[in-house]
């Protein structure tokens, strides 16, 4: 069965890049990204594991540690990481995932059969550090990910965790965020002393909390 949002996410042992892994014991603490790509030496997954390893301070600033999976083998991972590192200009230092058995593609349901039969998806979930899923999401082997988002998302699922607030469309870090509805009016000018902008009852803003303005 596939997993959904507030899941303790199943744990594994694995076979890597940067050695043998336990996820759990690999995730530690901190926020985790679990992403999937079809195969090794194809074009758009270069680009993706590429700009990923470029974001690895973005991460690393949010505390989030990133986890590739493909069902190739570990030599072909070590050659292909190679390339990435030649044509993309960065070096790869997250783990990739030898998954030959397609142990961890099953348990995240990463392979979906009326799309490939053998390959998985592009899956990839943001796991809290109390090892719930958090976001979900499945692309298809045509259509690489904007890990920008990726980033965006995190900034608002570590803001949220730890505010009554929630991120309008298109929101990024920085710009006003909404007040939950759980929240009343009075309340809300109590908790946000930055101020509380109401539009209606149902549709309060305020700075974000968490940053200095
Ligand atoms: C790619 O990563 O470029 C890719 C993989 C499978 C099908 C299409 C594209």
């Amino acid at each position: 069965m596939s997993l959904r949002l507030g899941d303790i996410v199943p744990n594994f042992q694995a076979e890597t890049t940067n050695g043998p892994i336990d996820f759990y014991e690999f995730l530690g603490d901190s926020w985790g990204i679990l992403f999937s790509h079809p195969a090794d030496y194809t074009p758009v997954c270069t680009t993706e594991l590429g700009f990923t390893a470029k974001l690895g301070e973005e991460f690393a600033k949010r505390n989030v540690k990133v986890l590739a999976v493909s069902v190739d083998p570990l030599e072909s991972h070590h050659g292909w990481k190679k390339d990435i590192e030649e044509t993309q200009g960065c070096l790869v230092n997250f783990p990739i995932i030898a998954d030959e058995n397609k142990v961890v593609a099953g348990l995240y349901d990463m392979i979906h059969p009326n799309a490939s039969e053998k390959a998985t998806v592009r899956s990839l979930f943001v796991i809290g550090p109390d090892k719930k899923l958090k976001l979900s999401i499945t692309y298809p082997a045509s259509t690489g990910r904007n890990f920008n988002e990726v980033l965006r998302v995190v900034d608002s699922l570590q803001l949220t965790a730890n505010y009554s607030v929630a991120t309008p469309a298109n929101w990024n870090h920085g710009e006003d965020v909404i007040v939950v509805p759980a929240v009343s009016t009075e309340d809300a000018i109590k908790k946000f002393p930055k101020g509380v902008k109401v539009v209606k009852p149902y549709l309060r803003y305020t700075p974000q909390p968490n940053v200095e303005s």
